[in-house]
């Protein structure tokens, strides 16, 4: 790919019968729906590796390379790999072979399924609602398999009820002709590359009378999602049994998924929040005579160096900035990133980028508990309330105070100032922003495959 990333250009390998098999639906793609690719799916050209991970379908395509064995590009090698459950984060930052291991590379997803409906955080009023509800989700499988069954469970597993399967791109099968200025030439191929959509009536009384719906998809190849989780030092490819947990509260059904998809929240947070094991094949649920679990939720984590005292103020927040220190500034506190550039998970970049600023949000979305606690380790000082209200306001003013306009909008340590000219309503959740530059000569200054933050 076109696309420099920390270590290097992104890179990755595909088996070379897998490319010569038309069955297999591989790509290089310039359209999408007859229109040119948009540049963040890797226009003018990208590959398409369907029912794989997306990590194989490399955009911005810049070169092809045959070899006679895997590709020894860092991204092939360090990333999408399902390492195996006993290899510790330890064992696998100490010894590469692990990683270097292609029997550990992920190529075609695995079996898969989530409820959709009822939504996280839903309620049902007993009273009022109608004798059934319409439990909804999706499933797929890798490969072009297709699923060939989803089931639902009311009673932890111990007994199945068959969900109704629908299969959109079946509505292709029989068709012949152009779409999009391309042939549609699924009359012959049995693959199913797109997801597959289930529901099921439920009896509301059968859900009251339950503490979790339970959802697990079968392939044509007979794999089936387990009902535990695979632990697994990148946490990729977890498949087991989706639950969402349901509790019956003032005539209520309140449903909760395991996690909330943008936020913090979700029964896994509950359940760890107040000590739960939850791999120990329950959900975390206390098995009889199990202890009762410690209560975490009170534990605040400490994200700052214990004894520090030193007040840092905005010039010297400044200097530092500007000689391309990565200190930033999370909860009015000051870190400096330069020692875990390298081993970053998200990549060197994101902390360069966060050098100057007030990260508080973003950081706390993003991280875990275990990164949380990694913090005091590279925490500096406090900045000094003025600083923080100057860095708040406006962030730090760009260093070049030349009267000059800039060839070039963004800056890659500085905020910049634009006016949002136009707002135009895509879908029911997506929207299409128009930024004013500061002169018509001007351009934006994103690099091909970067990403730039707005605030509001
Ligand atoms: C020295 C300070 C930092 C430490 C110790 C740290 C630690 C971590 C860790 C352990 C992860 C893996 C995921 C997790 O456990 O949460 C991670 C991921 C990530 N971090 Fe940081 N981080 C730091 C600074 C930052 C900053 C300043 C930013 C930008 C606001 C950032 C952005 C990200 C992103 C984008 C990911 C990837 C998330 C994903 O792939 O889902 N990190 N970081």
């Amino acid at each position: 790919g076109a696309d420099v990333l920390p270590n290097g250009h992104y890179g990755t390998s595909i088996k070379l019968n897998w490319a010569l098999d038309f069955n297999r639906g591989i790509l290089l793609a310039h359209k999408m729906n007859g229109e040119p690719l948009r540049p963040d799916h890797g226009r003018p050209l990208r590959v398409v590796v369907p029912g794989q991970i997306g990590g194989r379908s490399v955009k911005w395509l810049k070169r092809l390379i045959l070899t006679d064995s895997p590709s020894t590009n860092w991204y092939h090698i360090n990333d999408n790999r399902l390492l195996p459950t006993m290899v510790s984060p330890e064992m696998a930052s100490e010894d590469p072979k692990w990683w270097r291991d292609d029997r550990y590379a992920i190529f075609d997803l695995n079996v898969n399924s989530s409820v959709v409906y009822p939504e996280n955080n839903e309620e049902l009023v007993i009273a009022s609602a109608p004798s059934t509800y319409t439990v909804k989700g999706y499933a797929y499988s890798g490969g072009g398999r297709r699923i060939t069954r989803v089931e639902i469970s009311l009673d932890k597993g111990r007994s199945w009820h068959l969900a109704h399967i629908d299969y959109a791109e079946d509505k292709y099968r029989n068709f012949e002709g152009d779409l999009f200025g391309g042939k549609v030439d699924m009359y012959w191929r049995e693959t199913c590359f797109c997801w597959s959509f289930w529901s099921l009536d439920i009896p509301v009384s059968d859900l009251q009378a339950s503490d979790a719906i339970l959802v697990r998809a079968m392939d044509e190849s007979l794999a089936v999602q387990p009902r535990d989780m695979y632990w697994s030092v990148l946490g990729m490819m977890n498949n087991p049994w989706f639950r969402v947990t349901i509790t019956n509260e003032n005539g209520r059904l309140k449903f909760e998924h395991p996690t909330h998809p943008t936020k913090t929240g979700g029964w896994m947070e509950r359940v760890k929040k107040a000590g739960g094991d939850l791999a120990n094949g329950y959900w975390g649920e206390t098995v009889q005579g199990e202890a009762p679990a410690q209560q975490e939720s009170a534990k605040e984590i400490n994200m700052r160096r214990e004894g520090l005292s030193r007040l840092i103020e905005l010039q010297e927040l400044k200097d530092h900035v500007s000689n391309g220190e990565p200190w930033f500034i999370v909860n009015g506190e000051v870190y400096d990133g330069t020692e875990f550039l390298r081993d970053h998970p998200g990549g060197a970049q994101s902390i360069i980028s966060s050098a100057g600023m007030d990260v508080s949000e973003e950081f706390l979305a993003i991280h875990s508990e275990t990164a949380r606690i990694m913090m005091p380790g590279y925490h500096i000082g406090t900045l000094s309330t003025s600083a923080l209200a100057v860095l708040q306001d406006n962030g730090l003013e760009e260093q070049n105070n030349s009267t000059e306009p800039r060839k070039t909008f963004l800056q890659s340590r500085y905020w910049s100032k634009t006016t949002l000219v136009r707002k135009k309503i895509v879908s029911s959740d997506s929207r299409i922003f128009t930024f004013e530059l500061e002169h018509p000569k001007q351009t934006l200054g994103l690099p091909v495959g970067r990403h730039l933050m707005i605030k509001v």
